[in-house]
């Protein structure tokens, strides 16, 4: 019993600390540190996530952050409550004074930034347990029936359905928000309920690469849709 626990342990720091950043323009990573001072040495590099921060002596301690993709940061362990999203290229955030960090984790591809790919999550606002990838999936297995919130990262749509095999109700969703710098560009949306689309939650139960649907949906730029389609894509394309 005590060598299994000791196996658990060392399992749960082996996804929290990570070896050199390797120097690929496009590697997602999160730099912590423990003061706003922008001239500080960070307390750790992630370039994984970490569902409890205590493991590296970092729990409710880092009070800016530095980093590149897409990565959510958690009051609780294990990811549970409301995520608050950071997004950006070498972009660098002073945390809010309240703000107390005990887990963090990345959405989007673990290879570049721009990946196509899909994050669902089991609570609103990023919460909860997660299933993900990049490619056709005819059942979100454990998160069936269970999404209620997601993040989309690369410059594709995708289907959500609310049956097996790409059957029931759907909403295609585009990646109309994009950030870029030094570049390097990223293309995503998010969506803190699912209820936004259109969709019950708790209804998800497969997801298709490609817009697989008639309920299109374009956020607030919905009036847009008369307009060519050219027209559109230079208009959706604005930072968030
Ligand atoms: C963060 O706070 C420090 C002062 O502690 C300030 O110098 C720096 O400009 C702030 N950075 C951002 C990104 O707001
Ligand atoms: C999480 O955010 C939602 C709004 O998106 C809010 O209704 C809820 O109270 C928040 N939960 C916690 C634990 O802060
Ligand atoms: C999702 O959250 C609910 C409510 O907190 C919980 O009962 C359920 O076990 C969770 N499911 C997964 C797959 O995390």
């Amino acid at each position: 019993m005590k060598s299994f626990m000791h196996f658990l342990a060392l399992a749960a720091a082996v996804s929290c600390v990570v070896g050199q950043i390797i120097d690929y323009p496009d590697l997602r990573y999160l730099k912590a540190y423990t003061s706003t001072d922008p001239h500080a040495t960070p307390a750790h590099e992630f370039l994984d996530s970490c569902p409890d921060l205590g493991v590296l002596g970092l729990d409710n301690v880092i009070k800016r952050v530095c980093l590149t993709g897409h990565w959510l940061l958690y009051s609780s362990i294990s990811y549970a409550g409301n995520g608050t999203r950071y997004r950006g290229i070498n972009t660098c955030y002073n945390l809010s004074t309240s703000t107390s960090i005990s887990s963090l984790r990345y959405a989007g591809s673990p290879y570049g930034i721009d990946d196509v790919y899909f994050n669902l999550y089991n609570t609103s606002d990023y919460g909860g347990n997660e299933f993900k990838g990049n490619t056709n999936t005819e059942t979100v297995v454990a998160l069936d029936m269970e999404v209620s919130s997601l993040i989309i990262s690369g410059q594709s749509p995708w289907t959500f359905f609310t049956g097996l095999k790409f059957t029931g109700q759907s909403a295609c969703v585009h990646p109309i928000y994009s950030y870029s710098n030094n570049g390097i560009s990223m293309h995503y949306y998010y969506e803190l309920s699912i209820t936004n689309l259109g969709l019950p939650d708790n209804s998800i139960r497969s997801v298709a690469r490609g817009c697989l649907s008639n309920n299109v949906y374009r956020n607030e730029l919905q009036q847009f849709q008369q307009r060519p389609q050219e027209d559109i894509e230079k208009t959706i394309r604005r930072e968030d």
